[in-house]
């Protein structure tokens, strides 16, 4: 399903480098390393009901990937928590609010891919809205929260080509990782089954998931799953911020039958976390 413009963000502000800026105004340089290498991290975060839904988990994904990708000047937690809340702040956002999150490396003196031409330190940019291989860590560590998405991109346009949602991207191996967006589960006779965090993004709702299993007797196991595997699940779902939990139908033509209700069970167990879980709004 195609995301549809929302008229509530037709006057949205964002906020780049301590100002908030009309959407249409909202820039960075053509010099940024975000523009010209895909050189930057980011998290999509969620509010509900008053409160940012793991907050703290976001931001120290977004610090452990920019120290992991060597960024210099990164701006402390306190600043980015307040970059958050001045942005929610100035949109009158409570509730029902998506939050795009994005801190680049920082301009650069003259395009090139070299990390020593950034010398007027990082962009933090924060938006309030909406057959490719996924990388082995031999090329580029999955757990990094990178910017540089192109071979999720790839995936995608072949899901539009197919006339899908998603794309299922398998690691070097052939096993499962993930799809061009999301962590995916697959349910097989009580067990609740999810790759392991080698060739995808070790999601902060995919962690979840595995806690809630582990303190509602739910057996959970991180595994190698092939393709056959995933088609002959009794459920398939994705998880991620933005979508939350949201099923499987079908793959490859391949009809999930989507029997046994384990998922139901762990969408109302994730529901009550985000009526109870958060960092409360300020303002
Ligand atoms: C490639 C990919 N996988 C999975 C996820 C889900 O992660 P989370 O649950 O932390 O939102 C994301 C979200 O940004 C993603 O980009």
């Amino acid at each position: 399903m195609i995301q549809q413009f929302d008229k509530r963000n037709k006057d949205i502000k964002v906020w780049i480098n301590g100002e908030l800026l009309q959407r249409d105004e909202a820039k960075v340089s053509v010099f940024d390393s975000v523009v010209q290498g895909g050189d930057a991290v980011w998290e999509g975060l969620r509010v509900y009901d008053r409160k940012i839904f793991c907050f703290d988990e976001h931001l120290n994904r977004l610090m452990e990937s920019a120290k992991s990708m060597d960024f210099e000047n990164i701006p402390t937690l306190e600043y980015i928590k307040d970059a958050i809340f001045s942005t929610l702040k100035a949109n009158g956002m409570k509730d029902d609010t998506h939050i795009r999150l994005t801190l680049t490396r920082g301009k650069k003196i003259t395009s090139g891919m070299n990390p020593q031409l950034n010398q007027f330190g990082c962009t933090l940019i924060v938006l309030v809205t909406s057959n490719i291989r996924r990388n082995s860590p031999l090329c580029l560590d999955s757990k990094i929260h990178h910017a540089n998405l192109i071979n999720n991109i790839l995936a995608k346009i072949e899901a539009n080509h197919a006339g899908v949602d998603d794309a299922v991207m398998l690691d070097l191996d052939g096993f499962v990782a993930e799809t061009n967006a999301t962590n995916i589960f697959m349910i097989k006779n009580g067990t609740v089954y999810t790759p392991f965090p080698k060739a995808c993004l070790p999601g902060i709702t995919r962690d979840l998931i595995i806690e809630i299993c582990n303190n509602n007797d739910m057996k959970i196991l991180e595994k190698d799953i092939s393709l056959t595997e995933l088609y002959n699940a009794d459920e398939v779902f994705t998880t991620g911020t933005m979508g939350e939990l949201a099923r499987v139908v079908e793959i490859d033509k391949r009809k999930i039958e989507n029997k046994g209700g384990v998922l139901v069970q762990l969408q109302s167990l994730f529901r009550k976390l985000t009526e109870t879980e958060g960092e409360g709004l300020t303002f």
